[in-house]
C-alpha cells in the first residue's frame, strides 16, 4: 500500500486543502465486482460513490468495475444505464474526463447466481481486466443482493481463489434475518474468508455526523467526564423518516423496521453514543467497546417497546396512501412501520439511565437526531416564575438533515428584572466547513478499497444486534395491535408517547 501523502488535484469547485489532503493513502489497484448490478441501490448509491471517487481523484490508477446480475445486458448498456445514474444522482457534476476513463474500465457480466457457469465468467473477465487494466488480481466483492444469494456466490468464490492479490466482501443489510440466520452466513463466508476480508456495511456509520459523534465524545475534554448516569438524564435517539417504503414492499414486509432501522442503524448509533473510549483508533479497538455496549443492553419487557403502522395521511402537504394500500403489501399486513423502545444499557456507566428510541417511516419529516438530555441544575436560586421558559440542558446531535450539533442552555432573557429561557448554541457543518458532505458510500467505499474496517460491523456485533431483535419480536408473536395506528405526516402512534410519558418526560419537540 502506497503510504506517502499525495497531494491530489483539486477538482473544480472543491476546498483542495479539505478534500484531498485528508486521505493519505492511495488505494491498491483492484477490481471492483458488483454482485447486483441492476438493483437500485447500484444506480442510486454504488455507482455515483464510485464516480465522487473518481471526481476527487482517491481511486487508485489501475482501477476497473465489474458490474453482475441476472439481466442480460452488453458492457456498453451497462456503461450508458451507469452514466445515467450518475449523472441523476452523484452530489458532484458530470464531467466527461472523469467519467471516460471510469467507463472504459467497466464490464458487464450476466449471472445466475445459483449457477456455477456464471462464476467462470465473472473469473474470466477479472482475468482479463487484470491484463488490461494492471489490476493485479486484487478484488473488492460488492454483494448488493439479498441474503439467500450469499452462500452459493460466497461458495464459488471461495473455490476459485488464487494466491494473487488480497479480496474483500462487502455485505450489504440485511445480515440475515434473524440470529440463526446470521450465524449461518457468517459460517458459511468465515469458511473461504477471514474476518479480516469481510466488511459487513451500515452505511449510518459513513455518514460525517455518525462520525462527528466520535470525534465530539473523544476529542473534547469537557463532555467525558459529564456523558455518565450522573450527569444524563436520558438519551433519545430518532430516526424519522418522510418517505414510505418507495416500492420495497417485497422486501420491507419481511423486514418491517425492526430489521430495516433497529437492528443495525439505530443500534449502531446507540452503541457509539454509549461506548466507553477506545484506547486507540483501530477497528479492533473501536469495535471491541461497541459490542460491549450491544452486549450490556437489556432485553426490554413488552411495555417497554411500541410498535406501529402507518395509515393515510398528509406528508409534506401530499396526501399519501396507508401502508396496506402500498403496491405489493398485504391488506392486513402486520408489518411494522414504526418502533419505539426504551432501552437500558446495563453498566457502570448508564445504570438505570433510560435510552428513549423510535423510528419510522411516514413520518411528519426527516430528522435523525441523537439527542442527549442532561438533569436539571440541582437548585437554580431564582423564582419559580424566571425560569418558566428554562428546559434542562440538551445537547443534540443532528445527524441529518441540518447537519451539526447544538447546545441548548439558560440564557437571562434581555431586560429589567430576571426571566431565563432556553436558548441554543449551534455548530452547522454548511457554516463551519466551506465544503459539502461526502456521501456515507463514498467513505465506506473507499475505507474498503483501503482495508479499513474501522466503520464496517463484525461479526460478533452483528449476533449481538440480532439477539436483541429476536427477543422483541418474540414477545410480538402474543398480540395482534390494531393497524394502522398511526396517520401518514405524525409522529407516531399515541402509545408512542404514553412510553414515555409514564416516565415523566416526552419526546423532544420538533
Ligand atoms: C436503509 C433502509 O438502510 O436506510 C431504508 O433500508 C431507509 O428503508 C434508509 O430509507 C435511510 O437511509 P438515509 O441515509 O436516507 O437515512
Amino acid at each position: 500500500m502506497t503510504e506517502t501523502v499525495q497531494q491530489r488535484e483539486a477538482a473544480p469547485e472543491e476546498n483542495p486543502l479539505l478534500e484531498g489532503l485528508l486521505v493519505r493513502r492511495t488505494p491498491d489497484p483492484c477490481v471492483f465486482v458488483i454482485f447486483g448490478a441492476s438493483g437500485d441501490l447500484t444506480q442510486r448509491k454504488l455507482m455515483p460513490a464510485i464516480y465522487s471517487l473518481a471526481y476527487r481523484r482517491l481511486l487508485p490508477e489501475n482501477f476497473a468495475v465489474l458490474g453482475a446480475a441476472r439481466t442480460e445486458e452488453s458492457d456498453d448498456d451497462f456503461r450508458t444505464r451507469m452514466e445515467r445514474a450518475v449523472r441523476e444522482h452523484a452530489r458532484d457534476p458530470f464531467r466527461d474526463d472523469v467519467w471516460q476513463p471510469l467507463a472504459e474500465g467497466m464490464r458487464y457480466v450476466a449471472l445466475d447466481f445459483a449457477d456455477e457457469r456464471g462464476e467462470d465468467n465473472v473469473a474470466d473477465v477479472l482475468r482479463e481486466l487484470d491484463e488490461q487494466r494492471g489490476t493485479e488480481g486484487n478484488r473488492v466483492y460488492y454483494f448488493a443482493v439479498p441474503p439467500s444469494a450469499i452462500a452459493t456466490l460466497v461458495q464459488e468464490l471461495g473455490k476459485r481463489r488464487t494466491a494473487d492479490g488480497w479480496v474483500r466482501l462487502v455485505i450489504e443489510k440485511p445480515f440475515g434475518r434473524d440470529l440463526t440466520s446470521a450465524r449461518e452466513i457468517n459460517e458459511q463466508v468465515h469458511e473461504h474468508f477471514t474476518e479480516q476480508e469481510i466488511f459487513r456495511i451500515d452505511h449510518y456509520l459513513g455518514k460525517e455526523t455518525v462520525q462527528n459523534m466520535l470525534a465530539l465524545r473523544f476529542s473534547n475534554g469537557i463532555f467525558e467526564p459529564i456523558w455518565n448516569r450522573q450527569f444524563v438524564d436520558h438519551v433519545q435517539v430518532t430516526v424519522a423518516e418522510s418517505i414510505g417504503i418507495e416500492n420495497r414492499a417485497g422486501y420491507y414486509e419481511q423486514a418491517g423496521a425492526i430489521r430495516d432501522i433497529f437492528q443495525n442503524h439505530l443500534l449502531q448509533l446507540l452503541a457509539l453514543t454509549a461506548m466507553e473510549p477506545p484506547i486507540d483508533f483501530t477497528s479492533e479497538q473501536v469495535r471491541n467497546e461497541k459490542v460491549k455496549v450491544l452486549r450490556s443492553l437489556h432485553t426490554p419487557g413488552p411495555k417497554s417497546v411500541v410498535r406501529g403502522q402507518y395509515g393515510r395521511g398528509f406528508v409534506e402537504g401530499e396526501e399519501v396512501p396507508g401502508y396496506r394500500e402500498e403496491p405489493g403489501v398485504a391488506a392486513e399486513s402486520m408489518t411494522e412501520t414504526y418502533v419505539a423502545a426504551k432501552l437500558y444499557v446495563d453498566n457502570w456507566r448508564w445504570a438505570d439511565t433510560p435510552f428513549y428510541v423510535r423510528m419510522g417511516k411516514r413520518l411528519a419529516r426527516r430528522e435523525t437526531t441523537i439527542a442527549i438530555q442532561f438533569k436539571s441544575a440541582p437548585h437554580p436560586p431564582f423564582e419559580e416564575s424566571a425560569v418558566e421558559g428554562l428546559r434542562p440542558n440538551v445537547l443534540v446531535v443532528h445527524v441529518q438533515p441540518d447537519e451539526g450539533v447544538s447546545l441548548s442552555i439558560g440564557a437571562k432573557v434581555p431586560g429589567a428584572g430576571m426571566q431565563i429561557r432556553s436558548v441554543n448554541m449551534d455548530f452547522l457543518y454548511g457554516g463551519a466547513f466551506r465544503t459539502g458532505l461526502p456521501e456515507a458510500y463514498e467513505r465506506l467505499i473507499l475505507d474498503a478499497l483501503l482495508g479499513d474496517q474501522t466503520l464496517f460491523t463484525r461479526t460478533d456485533e452483528v449476533e449481538e444486534q440480532w439477539s436483541l431483535v429476536d427477543a422483541i419480536v418474540a414477545a410480538w408473536q402474543r398480540d395482534r395491535p390494531a393497524f394502522p395506528n398511526y396517520t401518514a405526516g405524525t409522529w407516531g402512534p399515541p402509545s408512542a408517547d404514553d412510553l414515555i410519558h409514564r416516565d415523566g418526560r416526552s419526546w423532544r419537540r420538533h
